[in-house]
């Protein structure tokens, strides 16, 4: 059960819940102050300067508040934001019709903007760099280009792969803003601060029990959260303490570190089935039945995080900690692992 959780947490997030307790401003956003503090300081001097905000990159494993952050940098600078993703501009023209229903000002939006169709950044970059857009009209020798001129605006993009953006497009950001998995603490205030949206009463300890099993993202602490208030109502007189959210968590099996099966089946596979590794990470999605960049974007950051696995040139490797978590013995020929 807790595998379909996950996945319902890290792909198909219900849109209401999400809305309701998505912070509206920087002030409601808690963690990631690196980020944060550059971004307040990019809408101060554009503020300043009346002037249009750089275009913005932000980078991280789903969950950790991209969307989130594209909205509060749109309400903060009082703008429109429109919102799109890689995958659903397939043609010039969709792209077209978005910056052209554009205002000074507006931010666009580009969700998974490493799965943008190459031709389509091709479009894009005179647009974010002279914000003009050449449309090719008909073909062969009747082939022309029309040049349109936009309003100038802001291009958010957020990526779960970094690394996976063409250099030219990521040349055409200013830096990265790379967001990192949560500490301990800042999820158990971000599950405070939900539990007071959702009107349920929570005491520390019990967000703390919560917020240790979250695996570093507000999406998941905020669901678990959801989850824990269901059975606090049922099973308990409405109160989350420490105990009720031990045993509400371990209902839907999730793991004292906040491991689900596919990273436990991700553990045991490099473990048992390839010896501790090295492997390559085509080889462990095959041996999973799993999508290898889903494995690298969801499971991995955090499995390395924690201390479970390794990313060596050779592939994967399992690190005492794993040993430890399935109560397996490491092979002898692998010396000075543990
Ligand atoms: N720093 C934060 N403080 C409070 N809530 C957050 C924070 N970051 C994310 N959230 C919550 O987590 C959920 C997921 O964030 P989202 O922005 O959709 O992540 P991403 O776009 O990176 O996948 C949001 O509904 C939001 O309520
Ligand atoms: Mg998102």
């Amino acid at each position: 059960m807790s595998e379909s959780f996950y996945q319902q947490t890290n792909n198909e997030p219900d849109k209401s819940f999400e809305l309701s307790l998505r912070p509206p401003g920087f002030e409601e956003f808690h963690g990631q102050e690196k980020v944060t503090d550059r971004l307040m300081l990019m809408v101060k001097a554009a503020a300043m300067r009346d002037d249009v905000l750089e275009h913005i990159l932000l980078s991280g494993p789903p969950g950790l508040g991209k969307t989130t952050l594209a909205n509060i940098i749109s309400n903060a600078t009082g703008t429109n934001l429109h919102t799109t993703s890689g995958p659903q501009i397939e043609k010039a023209g969709d792209l077209a019709g978005i910056l052209t229903n554009i205002q000074k000002g507006d931010i666009l939006f580009i969700d998974e903007i490493h799965r943008l169709h190459p031709a389509i950044e091709e479009y894009l970059y005179p647009a974010m760099e002279d914000y003009r857009l050449d449309i090719i009209i008909d073909s062969g020798p009747a082939a022309r280009t029309i040049q349109l001129n936009l309003p100038k605006f802001t291009l958010v993009g957020a990526t779960t792969r970094a690394g996976m953006l063409t250099s030219p497009l990521r040349s055409r950001f200013g830096l990265v803003n790379r967001l990192d998995y949560y500490s301990q603490k800042e999820l158990a205030t971000i599950i405070k601060r939900s539990a007071q949206l959702l009107k349920v009463d929570i005491q520390d300890d019990g967000a703390d029990e919560i917020a240790d099993r979250s695996r570093g993202t507000p999406r998941i602490a905020n669901n678990l959260l959801r989850w824990t208030r269901d059975y606090a109502q049922v099973k308990a007189d409405g109160v989350i303490t420490a105990q009720t959210a031990h045993a509400a968590l371990t209902m839907i099996e999730i793991d004292n570190d906040g491991l689900d099966e596919m990273d436990k089946r991700i553990l045991e596979s490099v473990i048992y089935k390839f010896r501790g590794g090295p492997v390559g990470l085509s080889n462990l999605a095959v041996a999973l039945g799993e999508d290898a960049s889903t494995l690298e974007e969801v499971h991995e950051p955090f499995l390395i995080m924690q201390g479970f696995l390794k990313r060596t040139p050779r592939g994967r490797v399992a690190l005492p900690a794993a040993y430890q978590k399935l109560g397996a013995i490491p092979e002898t020929d692998q010396p000075g692992l543990l």
